[in-house]
């Protein structure tokens, strides 16, 4: 039986915690409750272990330590990790790293999808700090339930009631058959700039930050997909579930891009490859006064191209970064490189795109289907163009 791993911490919404396990028991999870010291002042225990048959966690020195080191072995059988009630305390620690109790540290060390359902007085909630912690989990991918708006345990009337116990239910449902629905693929993306060196020290490059093949490489492996990310320099780090391939230069990128495709299902395109190359690279730094002011660049080689020409039952996305016209170039890039999609942005918008966690990008699919994302996080907007690659998947194999 699959296991969800549900935390709760010191909010009265506590009780609604039971009906959360009686709903995920119902469709076929087993639940293990991680509960925080102070949530065991409002409900016993007891009560969790009764309704889910496993003892309930909460002190990693007495509860934690046995044969094995449970956070760590938990984290490798767990399907979900939800936490209902989130108190602004326990997103706080998540969000800064701390991980001093049971339900902080399995966080830590979890790897499967996390989904937060906060729960607190409207005044926590709406707190700079709070909501500051709820966007860099955010970010990292953890994915939060809103609460509602409604009468609260303090009496006021306003916002952070518990989400709806069906609505947090079927979310992680949702989020559980994500993270599998790439099982079985092998998807490679390749992010980041390229360089072309002139000598030793100098080389010609790009504003590209890498961010956007980053995310779509971390969208890929949640979805349950063997990942390849190939990368030019850049200072992300890739979580260890992802095969990381570090390039510098077009010619490299292509020639480990040439070494994987074979083996690949999906193959997503997002680096910012360096168009142009100097005739030939010098070894150690060329003098100032030797150096002629003119220099004949050539082009790098076209990898997109070449994919696009082999493909064959491969889904191939590329990118387009484009100044203007940018749906109509991008729509006859696509036509040329035999791609499936094409994802277009607009690089005269300030703020966004080069060196931004946002973005604001055009999906076109090869029959036409067009889909505008609006400015959202890089993160947001990998996994609306992983939806698409999978309604390609979806089509051929119908
Ligand atoms: C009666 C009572 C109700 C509380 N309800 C909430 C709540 O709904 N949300 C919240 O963030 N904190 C709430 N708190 C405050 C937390 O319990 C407190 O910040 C605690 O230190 C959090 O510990 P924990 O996150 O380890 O469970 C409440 C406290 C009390 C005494």
């Amino acid at each position: 039986m699959s296991k969800i791993i549900l935390g709760v911490s010191s909010s009265v919404s506590i009780y609604k915690s039971c009906e959360i396990i009686r709903s995920f028991q119902e469709k076929g999870y087993d639940v293990q409750v991680l509960m925080t010291k102070n949530a065991s002042k409002f409900i016993s225990p007891l009560l969790f272990k009764a309704l889910t048959g496993n003892k309930v966690l909460m002190d990693l020195f007495n509860d934690g330590v046995s044969e094995d080191i449970l956070h760590v072995t938990l984290a490798g059988e767990a399907v979900l990790f939800v936490i209902a009630p989130a108190t602004a305390n326990v997103i706080g620690k998540m969000a800064s790293g701390i991980s001093d109790d049971f339900l902080t540290t399995f966080y830590t060390a979890a790897t499967c999808p996390v989904l937060v359902a906060p729960a607190m007085n409207e005044k926590m909630f709406l707190k700079g700090k709070t909501q500051d912690n709820i966007r860099k989990l955010q970010a990292a991918g953890v994915r939060f339930i809103e609460p509602e708006k409604g009468y609260l345990a303090c009496g006021d009337h306003g916002y952070g009631r518990l989400a709806p116990v069906s609505g947090i239910v079927e979310e992680g449902v949702l989020l559980i058959r994500k993270s599998r629905s790439l099982k079985g693929m092998t998807v490679l993306v390749t992010g980041g700039p390229t360089r072309e060196y002139l000598d030793s020290v100098r080389f010609l490059t790009n504003r590209s930050s890498g961010k956007m093949g980053f995310e779509l490489a971390g969208e890929s492996e949640r979805r349950g997909a063997k990942t390849i990310f190939i990368s030019g320099p850049g200072n992300l780090i890739s979580n260890p579930g992802i095969k990381s391939v570090a390039v510098e230069t077009a010619k490299e990128m292509k020639e480990q891009v040439e070494k994987y495709a074979g083996g690949s299902d999906i193959i997503i395109m997002a680096a910012a490859v360096c168009d142009f190359k100097f005739p030939k690279q010098i070894s150690g730094k060329i003098k100032k006064d030797s150096m002629p002011l003119e220099v004949k660049l050539s082009r790098t080689e076209d990898i997109l191209s070449e994919i696009g020409k082999n493909k064959g039952t491969k889904v191939v996305v590329g990118f387009a970064a484009e100044a203007k016209n940018t749906e109509e170039n991008a729509r006859k890039k696509l036509v040329k490189k035999n791609l499936d999609i094409i994802v277009a942005n607009n690089i005269s918008k300030k703020g966004i795109g080069f060196e931004s966690d946002r973005n604001d990008v055009t999906i076109i699919h090869r029959d036409g289907k067009t889909i505008r994302t609006g400015e959202k996080s890089k993160l947001e907007i990998s996994k609306i163009i992983m939806d698409e690659v999978e309604a390609v998947i979806g089509r051929k194999n119908r």
